[in-house]
């Protein structure tokens, strides 16, 4: 099963070309907010919410600041350090965790809402895109919404990105895609290309999808 980051192939895992991102660069995506289709639909976005790979915390602080419970994980020690640092400076609490995603199928935890703001697109794999729904599944309530902020297909997507039929495909058992459409994001002003492991395009396509768990 493939599990290969999408930005250094080279790197012993995932975790360890993130870690490493994190620890040299100011990644073009760690905007201390949410990406904007979030934020649009903010007021759809219920709690208790899980921030699936929320990096250095962004949208979990924005979402607590709303007075939403949040729990935010990511792999990566030093982005829920760094997470953790941005909820106390806003003075909010994040139940933030070093976490696995790919573990969630064993979590007794249930959330009314998820946000994925650029994990999904991670797993080149389908065997590894399904058992990641599955784990959504697993945690979400049935009417709960995944939104999901993810590279679109094309050229200059890393690995080429993620295709409307392999959302469709990932989500097609126990959930209701309610809509899936092409969407704008924001690049970190201080993104240094020069600091970051890969090259790095910043005219990329990307889908926001709203989808309902159903079973
Ligand atoms: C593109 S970044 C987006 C971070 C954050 N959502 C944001 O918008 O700033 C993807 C994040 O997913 C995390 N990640 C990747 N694979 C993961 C996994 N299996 N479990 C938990 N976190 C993971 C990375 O460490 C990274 O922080």
């Amino acid at each position: 099963m493939s599990n290969k980051p999408f930005v250094n192939e080279a790197v012993e895992s995932t975790q360890a070309g993130f870690a490493k991102i994190y620890a040299e660069s100011t990644p073009p995506w760690d905007t201390g907010k949410p990406q904007p289709p979030f934020v649009a639909v903010a007021d759809q976005i219920k709690g208790p919410l899980l921030d699936c790979g929320c990096g250095t915390g962004g949208a979990s602080v924005f979402f607590a600041a709303r007075g939403l419970a949040v729990t935010g994980i990511d792999f990566v020690e030093q982005a829920i350090a760094m997470a953790r640092a941005r909820a106390a400076a806003h003075g909010v609490t994040v139940d933030f965790r070093v976490m696995d995603a790919l573990t969630l199928n064993a979590w007794d935890k249930r959330f009314a809402s998820i946000i994925d703001s650029g994990l999904f697109h991670i797993y080149d794999d389908a065997a590894v895109r399904q058992r990641y729904a599955e784990g959504l599944a697993h945690v979400l309530e049935p009417g709960g919404r995944l939104f999901l902020f993810s590279f679109a297909d094309g050229p200059k997507a890393p690995g080429g990105g993620v295709s409307r039929a392999a959302l469709q495909a990932a989500f097609a058992e126990g959930w209701e895609i309610e809509s899936l459409d092409y969407a704008e994001g924001e690049v970190n002003p201080g993104f240094d290309p020069a600091s970051f492991p890969e090259k790095f395009s910043l005219d990329i396509k990307m889908w926001f999808a709203v989808i309902r768990r159903i079973g």
